[in-house]
């Protein structure tokens, strides 16, 4: 691979960032640091895309002396203060001891790296020995209010990424009050671009939405403590024609999993201003004399070949650096989970029974959820009491996870450290370690409180006791559950001129347990949940490669789900279980091959009770198992692509193939049943055009080119929501 390289040119005054597949332009004006370009690699890059700055009515000058003056507003900025002229929003704002704005930073220099810089106590995008990386930084200061900026900007060898953050800090000496600091702030010009989203809800995470760019600005954000599902922390600018095999595409994500914004401004010159980082509502943190606050990081990703094409580099950005390298390329086990099956009614009796039961079906995992703890029978109680209902397990949980090793199978639990029941012993010992606003009852939500951890106790109290828990059960699974979000952030700890700092002190103080507590016990297998997709987010795939993706088990649901999260997250990270008919969130009767099929795309595993199973059904879950494993390096190491979008039309359909197209499974769906349309036709650009390819099930012979230039037809089963499975293989 060619490494990456930063060309400094201009004497030091423009930065071209670059790999095998793109380039990053970035230039100085004086002391304003401008966006050239962010799209395919250039050989050269000489400016001749370079608006030429006519005066403009209304608009602020820079050097109104010189002989190419600049004009704030009409520039593609990389870093904008308040009251500058920008008049656009701003990606840093802070506050001098004074009351006012800092308004003007002076450029002071740069530095490049041979290595990839991090931000401390974040999680981030891991160096790698064996792919090299570089970073620019670029130094700002203002000599008025004492702020200091180091802006960075790293480029990957192995794919069209560049990473940003910056760190503010304060030298002078008073403090400082930095209202809004966003990691990355890049302006393009619109070229009739579109923007895509993704939204969403408990039970309906990951919907993708394409929306015009009106003059005006438009942002998704959240306000509640975390990533959440309602707005997911990323937007992609595509060509209007995009599609998933097509077109330009340049995305954002952030590495954070707290209170976020994007927003997207298009101006009145036809400038997009895209901006991503911390939500700066609620938001406000004191700088004191030689502090320094660093932002997380953004990630960009530059595309060419449409959304799949984004999707790829996405995937293989967590999977080779971001996820814990342990786990990043381990095969992950095939588990049942008791959710579904018992809710909070479960047992020894019951659970030795399902762990025979799972061992006898082809299990690998078998994973006790909400109910084990304190006096837990309802969502009413005991969280924080992490000790084992002497009731249902008389005998802990060793006769369980005993069980469960000596049938060649892990055993799991679940958890919910971040949070305490008012009804249990921790809440009645340490009443003052919820999150509250002091003087206001906190609101409750599903009966629950937030444990405050931005308090070092609370935080030690949380890693003490879960070390005391795993290492007394030694079990090799850990659901890492959250089903609140943040009301009230307030802490009696924090001083009155910290209260905004509270959010994103909440999220380091997660992000040092998790550091802490993955380092302790690196090979448990933890899984982020937050009532499924509720905080589904690079942030928290750095200590759990994988996450529930959604508490919506309906396989129709999940079609559009998982379609949704596969434009960030392979298969691999996202964890989906065949459950149950009627299915319990829709009441939705929906045939076993297509919950196979749908939980098969992804890490897979069950929910549903395996005790109550005809003897068909039995063997119908044995056989599922039994494909799972022979195709399980194909979902979770191979490559994923979208074919047919659920949110364009009636079907959807993806596929899962390995890196050199010797095999490939296509899964196709559709919702309704065409009593005329029986037949259907699909495409299937990505195996190897110069390979031929037999089908498993029909034995019909077909040639690469010809799947992806004129498809394969077949006629799905006559039953609703039906499914298809094509399996190729190259001869
Ligand atoms: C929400 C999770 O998403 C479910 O899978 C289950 O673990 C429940 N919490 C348990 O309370």
């Amino acid at each position: 691979m060619t490494e990456p390289e930063i060309l400094v040119e201009r004497d030091g005054g423009r930065f071209h960032l670059r790999n095998a597949w793109m380039s990053y332009v970035i230039e100085l004006q004086g002391d304003r640091l401008l966006h050239r370009h962010w799209g395919p690699r250039l050989e050269r890059y000489e400016g001749t895309a370079v608006e030429s700055l006519a005066s403009r009515g209304f608009a602020a000058v820079v050097d109104d002396e010189a002989d190419s003056p600049s004009y704030p507003e009409a520039e593609l900025s990389e870093l904008s203060l308040p009251y500058e002229g920008d008049f656009r929003q701003p990606s840093l704002v802070v506050r001098r001891p004074d009351g006012y704005w800092a308004s003007r930073l002076r450029y002071c220099g740069y530095e490049v790296v041979g290595e990839l810089l991090a931000p401390e106590g974040l999680p981030h995008i891991r160096r790698r020995d064996d792919a090299a990386a570089k970073t620019l930084t670029l130094r700002f200061e203002d000599a008025v209010s004492g702020l200091s900026v180091r802006l960075h900007c790293a480029i990957l060898e192995e794919g069209p990424v560049v990473i940003r953050w910056m760190e503010v800090a304060n030298e002078g000496g008073g403090p400082l009050l930095i209202e809004r600091a966003l990691s990355a702030q890049i302006d393009l010009p619109y070229d009739d671009r579109m923007l895509l989203t993704l939204h969403g809800a408990h039970l309906r995470e990951f919907q993708i939405e394409r929306s015009v760019i009106a003059h005006g600005t438009f942002s998704v954000s959240s306000s509640r403590g975390a990533s959440s599902p309602h707005h997911h922390p990323f937007a992609a600018f595509c060509e209007p024609a995009a599609t998933e095999t097509a077109g330009e595409v340049r995305a954002v994500e952030l590495v954070y999993s707290g209170n976020h914004i994007v927003s997207v401004e298009r101006d009145h010159y036809d400038h997009l201003r895209l901006g991503i980082g911390i939500n700066p509502e609620g938001f406000v943190w004191e700088l004191g004399p030689g502090d320094t606050f660093t932002t997380p990081e953004a990630v960009l990703v530059y595309g060419n070949r449409g959304l799949n094409g984004m999707s790829r580099t996405f995937h293989e950005l967590w999977n080779g650096r971001l996820t814990p390298p342990l786990w990043a390329h381990r095969l992950r086990p095939i588990l049942l989970n008791t959710w579904e099956m018992c809710y909070f009614d479960v047992s020894e009796e019951r659970l030795l029974q399902v762990i025979d039961e799972a061992a006898d079906l082809g299990f690998e995992l078998v994973v006790l959820d909400d109910g084990w703890f304190g006096e837990r029978d309802d969502s009413r109680s005991s969280l924080g009491d992490w000790t084992v209902n002497p009731r249902k397990f008389p005998r802990g949980l060793a006769p369980l996870i005993d069980a469960a090793r000596e049938r060649g199978m892990g055993f799991g639990i679940w958890l919910e450290p971040e949070m305490v029941s008012p009804r249990s012993d921790l809440f009645r010992i340490h009443p003052d370690w919820a999150v509250r606003i002091p003087g206001y009852e906190p609101r409750l939500s599903r009966h629950q409180l937030v444990l405050d951890l931005t308090r070092d106790d609370v935080r030690n109290h949380v890693i003490g006791k879960l070390t005391d828990l795993l290492e007394a059960n030694p079990v090799s699974y850990v659901k890492w559950d959250m089903n609140r979000h943040i009301t009230d952030p307030g802490s009696p700890t924090i001083s009155s001129t910290r209260t905004g700092e509270f959010s994103h002190r909440y999220i380091l103080g997660l992000y040092r347990i998790l550091d802490e507590l993955t380092r302790r016990f690196p090979e448990v297998l933890f899984e982020n949940c937050s009532s499924g997709g509720g905080r589904f987010d690079p942030g928290m795939a750095f200590y759990m490669p994988q996450t529930w993706t959604s508490d919506n088990t309906d396989a129709v649901s999940r079609q559009r789900i998982q379609y949704g999260a596969s434009l960030l997250f392979p298969p691999v990270m996202m964890t989906s279980h065949v459950s149950t008919c009627p299915n319990h969130q829709t009441g939705r009767n929906v045939p076993f091959a297509t919950r196979a099929a749908v939980a098969s795309s992804a890490n897979m595993g069950y929910e549903l009770d395996i005790l109550d199973l005809s003897p068909e059904e039995r063997e119908l879950v044995r056989a599922h198992i039994e494909r799972y494993r022979d195709d399980r390096d194909l979902v979770q190491g191979g490559e994923f692509f979208r074919l047919e979008s659920p949110f364009d039309g009636d079907t959807c359909a993806w596929m899962l193939t390995d890196p050199a197209r010797t095999r490939a499974i296509v899964h196709w769906f559709t919702v309704i049943g065409n009593p005329v349309r029986q037949g259907y036709r699909l495409r299937i650009p990505y195996l190897d055009s110069r390979k031929a390819y037999v089908e498993a099930g029909s034995g019909r012979r077909y040639g690469g080119d010809e799947l992806a230039g004129s498809g394969i037809a077949f006629v799905p089963p006559k039953t609703d929501y039906p499914s298809v499975r094509l399996e190729f293989r190259a001869l």
